[in-house]
């Protein structure tokens, strides 16, 4: 189980560092909306890694820090770069389930009941993006589209924040 948490904090810090690289490249690409979305993005990520450095730390394990790989710096459009989003958030998901598998059968109660909010959260993740997703269906791929798209991902970066996330 130990190990399965330190592979989820790993995850988590990739998709924190995946998503600043991805506000990056909207800020520099004129999306301004966008990378303001991508910047609370990843500073979201960042407090689901540290819940779990927290829940380790706090059962008198030591949380593993790990290095992290570089992520991609450039993408060929806003919707490929939300599809990749939303592809990492799957993977995620994948990864949330095994772990509750391994808690349900190592009969680790306190780590199943722990891991119940990541499972919600994951839920809410991919909503986000494939509701996104289909934005580019609905609105279209012009510059005017686009345009309006990234007024929609402005409006969510200065929503209030969830103070359950
Ligand atoms: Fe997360």
């Amino acid at each position: 189980m130990k190990k399965s948490l330190d592979n989820q904090i790993v995850l988590e810090a990739s998709a924190s560092n995946s998503y600043l690289a991805m506000a990056c490249w909207c800020e520099v690409t004129g999306y301004q909306g966008s990378a303001n979305y991508f910047y609370m993005q990843s500073d979201e990520e960042r407090t689901h890694m540290l819940k779990i450095v927290h829940y380790l730390n706090n059962l008198g394990e030591v949380a593993n820090i790990p290095a992290i790989k570089a992520p991609l710096h450039s993408y060929k459009s806003l919707e490929d770069l939300i599809k990749t989003a939303l592809k990492s958030e799957q993977s995620v998901t994948k990864a949330i389930h095994a772990m509750v598998e391994i808690a349900q059968k190592e009969k680790d109660h306190s780590t199943y009941v722990f891991l119940e909010w990541f499972v919600n959260e994951q839920v809410h993740e991919e909503t986000k993006f494939e509701t996104l997703l289909q934005k580019f269906d609905l609105i279209g791929r012009d510059k005017l589209a686009i345009n309006e798209i990234d007024k929609i991902l402005a409006a969510d970066a200065s929503a209030p924040v969830d103070p359950a996330i």
